[in-house]
């Protein structure tokens, strides 16, 4: 059976191009003065075609970018993020690893965003993120100044009134802990916060509210004895390899020590998929205070679920309402596979009401049909949204989807409007960029790329998020391959 990852617009792209001549259909808003991103996993090397995922660690992040300017699309760009091992798979000299900005097991392949000026790539458990240039080279690993150890998260939050990113990191080894923090403005971390989360929950994403983080605590779990046996070297004794497996899950490495530790060289690296369904997991949402030092965390049991991805959180009359893609719990109780789960997971839109006083927790559906990456408008992050955003299609692996749609979701008018992709013609995320700063709520494009099966090229698609009709299409005489997220940066 032929590897879905490597089939199709899931497959890599095998080289880094420049395209400074792009053809453009429609018009493209003069407002827009920045650079469309989005990154996903894409192998520098050969993989093995039985066992390779987008989540195994040979998932090397690549970022593509197009610069608009003045109505014109300036360029279009793809490059691999620069890791020790990257660079020496494309014959060039690797830079020293810091180590103190996480482990170096996988490239940064989940996030690029903009921030303090700076373009980072992003990802989770403990692996260090790295800073781009503004033509999408790598300029070395994230860290914040060296503010911020042991890696971040590819979903940090923007408060749109502070302009601080909010965030909560895990690690994948090391004790059951995580980290609330806040980057300034300034781009330095301003204030963390650790708390424990038993069971090496998959804490990919949050929500943030004016008071309050709200993050899943569900049962996808880490796969910690996996991820262990990576660690410990086949020639130790035995008895050798259990002390060091118990340590490795028990106690916290200095950063140094876990980034040297998790190298790719080191583990032989693995295609497996390294998350695990974990039945005696609970499901609960933990809220906790905004800046709240040792305030604690509170949680509210929910339904059996997985959520990877927010739409977006507000309070209202003494409760914290949240919208996010849930996915139905795994009913299998063998070893939970990504494809078995991404197949029966039926990710759909659905909101949790948490109401602080009694601590009960109210869910609903919003919409039943399959989708994912889901957006707001990046002005009510955290404050009542009326629309959010979603995609259907190939990249949720819905079969029952003819051709792939961008869904916009009024949840005022309970309804919700579908921009229809042409036949054969596949999207990923889209991300809403507001036309000024106090216009409505849905004036603004929602931008992403698409992928045209026919000719087998992509384009930066815009459409007006108010009509939900096309604005303009930047052709691409090259192949986005499918991935995970992007961003506007202006
Ligand atoms: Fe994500």
């Amino acid at each position: 059976m032929s590897n879905l990852f490597l089939t199709g617009n899931f497959a890599p792209a095998t080289r880094e191009e420049t395209i400074t001549t792009l053809s453009v259909t429609g018009r493209i808003p003069d407002h827009l003065d920045g650079r469309y991103l989005r990154i996903g996993p894409n192998p520098v090397m050969e993989v093995d075609p039985d066992t390779y995922n987008w989540f195994s660690l040979y998932g090397d992040g690549m970022v593509h970018g197009v610069r608009l300017r003045d109505g014109k699309a300036e360029w279009y760009r793809n490059r691999w993020v620069r890791t020790p091992d990257v660079a020496r798979a494309l014959g060039e000299r690797p830079s020293r690893p810091n180590h103190r900005a996480g482990n170096h097991m996988i490239a940064a392949n989940t996030n690029v965003i903009g921030h303090a000026g700076r373009t980072l790539a992003l990802i989770e458990g403990g692996t260090a993120g790295y800073e781009l240039g503004e033509e999408l080279e790598t300029l070395g690993e994230c860290d914040f100044d060296g503010t911020l150890t042991g890696g971040y998260t590819g979903h940090p939050k923007r408060d749109p009134v502070t302009g601080e990113l909010h965030a909560v990191s895990y690690r994948n080894l090391g004790r059951d802990v995580a980290q609330y923090s806040v980057i300034g403005v300034d781009g330095r971390v301003r204030g963390t916060v650790d708390f424990d989360v038993p069971g090496k929950p998959v804490l990919h994403d949050i929500a943030l509210t004016e008071n309050y983080v709200l993050f899943f605590d569900v049962p996808l779990v880490f796969d910690r004895p996996a991820a262990v046996s990576m660690v410990v070297p086949d020639w130790m004794p035995r008895s050798a390899q259990l002390v060091l497996s118990s340590l490795l899950g028990k106690v916290s490495m200095p950063e140094s020590v876990a980034g040297r530790l998790m190298s790719r060289d080191r583990v032989g690296a693995t295609n497996d998929y390294p998350f695990t369904w974990d039945a005696s997991h609970p499901s609960r949402i933990g809220v906790l205070p905004r800046d709240g030092v040792d305030a604690g965390v509170r949680w509210f049991d929910i339904e059996p679920c997985y959520v990877f991805h927010t739409l977006n959180a507000y309070e209202e009359n003494g409760s914290i309402v949240c919208d996010a893609v849930r996915l139905q719990g795994y009913d299998g109780d063998a070893k939970y596979d990504i494809r078995d789960a991404f197949d029966s997971a039926s990710p759909t839109l659905h909101r949790w009401v948490v109401d602080l006083a009694s601590g009960k927790v109210r869910e609903s559906g919003i919409d039943d049909q399959v989708q994912e990456f889901p957006g707001v408008d990046p002005r009510l992050l955290g404050r009542r949204h009326r629309y959010g955003y979603t995609t259907a299609g190939t990249v949720n692996l819905d079969p029952t989807r003819e051709q792939d749609a961008i869904l916009r979701h009024d949840m005022e008018q309970n309804r919700t409007t579908t921009h229809s992709l042409p036949r054969h013609h596949r999207a990923g995320e889209f991300s809403f960029v507001p036309t000024s700063v106090d216009g409505a709520e849905n004036d603004g494009v929602l931008m992403g790329f698409v992928y045209d099966e026919t000719t087998g090229l992509s384009n930066l698609t815009l459409l007006d998020a108010a009509t939900m009709e096309p604005m303009a299409t930047v052709r691409l005489p090259a192949r986005v391959p499918f991935g995970f997220h992007g961003n506007w940066v202006s």
